[in-house]
């Protein structure tokens, strides 16, 4: 079986991101998401974030990625919320270059392996092999009981997930039939075959995670580890817990005889002036919406992560809770100063958040992504 993914063709489009110092990415918010009543232009809408990615597009940023939840009505923040399988998908003949990251929750349904792999391959064919899965396993309880079923264990998650993946990679690569009964879940698979197959061995795979099992899962199956600050998500406790971590991550896969980047999304708040972004940033902090509100739906469900468990240890410093798992605040040479120091602490690539995304990210452009240039941080 051949285990070859896109970073083993020098000419993929993510062998190509991988070659910036630091590659861009975007965090976009396809879902109603509120931490503060200070009015914005965010929006959930496809409209709003496909003229967001084009742009980021002809700018030359490297990844578009957005999550995707399930919640029941009154669900987390505002109610809109698209699906960012077909909406990510749905941007490959819009966009050119960068790389369109679903998010998947695998295991709901659950899925059939040749479900995912044709739709999969559907996908990497009209994006020429710029579109890839972030591979989730559900961590709210009440997602799976919207499912029909009382929530997996965490660790029995990542091994239905290795499972499942160690399948598709079959059927994403292998010239004959395949046939498989799932030891974990309820699928088969008698003659499975699809083509064509994907452009570079199988779409990009992503993992977001920073627990044991998850890191176990991304080191043996993914390209991009999608990580958080161990600590907190003031920059300089992510600046102080992430080189082990990212080290940690590297190591796991090394030992497979494997490479994975890392990626991070810090939102990052910055005007011209630190008094700008002072002002900026406390009127956003002064309308912030209490943790508890119910008028948005905040609801605090029960999660089971650990990739964020680093925000309940007082020990670290929290920032301000502005829904990055990790802040970037500052004039755009102190934004360049931060970027550095994130990939000095061994992070490959930033997914970028704005509070205000669509005006705050042409205002990036115009102002941050040259300094990134003559930083070094971009080709
Ligand atoms: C940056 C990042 C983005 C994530 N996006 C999603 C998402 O879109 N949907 C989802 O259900 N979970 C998402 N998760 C949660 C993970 O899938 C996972 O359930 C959680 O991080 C816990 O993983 P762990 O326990 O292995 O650390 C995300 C996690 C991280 C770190």
């Amino acid at each position: 079986m051949s285990q070859r993914g896109p970073l083993d063709f020098p000419d993929s489009p993510l062998s190509r991101a991988i070659r910036q110092p630091l590659m861009l990415g975007l965090f976009l918010s396809l879902q109603d998401i509120h931490v503060s009543t200070l009015p914005n232009s965010s929006s959930w809408t496809y409209d709003y974030n496909a003229a967001i990615v084009q742009k980021a597009d002809a700018l030359g940023f490297d990844i578009a990625f957005s999550r995707t939840q399930w919640l029941p009505k009154g669900g987390y923040d505002g109610e809109a919320s698209l699906d960012s399988f077909v909406a990510l998908g749905a941007m490959a003949p819009a966009t050119r270059n960068i790389l369109l990251i679903s998010t998947l929750h695998v295991l709901y349904g659950p899925w059939h392996p040749l479900h995912i792999a044709k739709l999969g391959a559907t996908f990497d064919h009209i994006a020429k092999g710029r579109w890839g899965i972030n591979i989730v396993t559900g961590h709210r309880a009440v997602e799976h009981e919207m499912f029909g079923w009382t929530r997996i264990e965490h660790d029995r998650r990542y091994e239905m997930a290795a499972e499942l993946f160690e399948v598709l990679q079959r059927l994403w690569t292998d010239t004959e039939n395949y046939s498989h009964d799932s030891r974990l879940s309820s699928w088969k698979l008698k003659d499975g075959y699809i083509t064509p197959k994907p452009l570079y061995g199988r779409p990009i795979l992503v993992t977001a995670t920073g627990s044991e099992a998850g890191i176990e899962f991304a080191a043996a199956h993914s390209d991009l580890v999608f990580i958080t600050s161990p600590g907190g998500a003031h920059i300089d406790s992510a600046l102080e817990t992430l080189p082990a971590h990212v080290a940690r991550i590297k190591d796991r896969a090394r030992a497979r005889g494997r490479e994975v980047k890392t990626i991070i999304n810090p939102i990052v708040i910055s005007r011209e002036t630190e008094a700008e972004t002072r002002a900026y940033l406390d009127a956003i902090v002064a309308h912030k919406i209490p943790p508890n509100s119910t008028s948005f739906g905040h609801r605090g469900y029960d999660s089971d992560a650990v990739a964020w468990k680093g925000r309940d240890d007082p020990r670290h410093k929290q920032g301000y809770g502005l829904g990055g798992n990790i802040e970037v605040i500052g004039t755009p040479e102190q934004v360049v100063a931060q970027f550095a120091a994130l990939k000095r602490a061994g992070i490959d690539g930033v997914q970028l958040n704005f509070y205000d995304f669509a005006p705050d990210f042409d205002r990036f452009a115009a102002t941050t992504l040259p300094l990134l240039r003559e930083a070094g941080l971009r080709l």
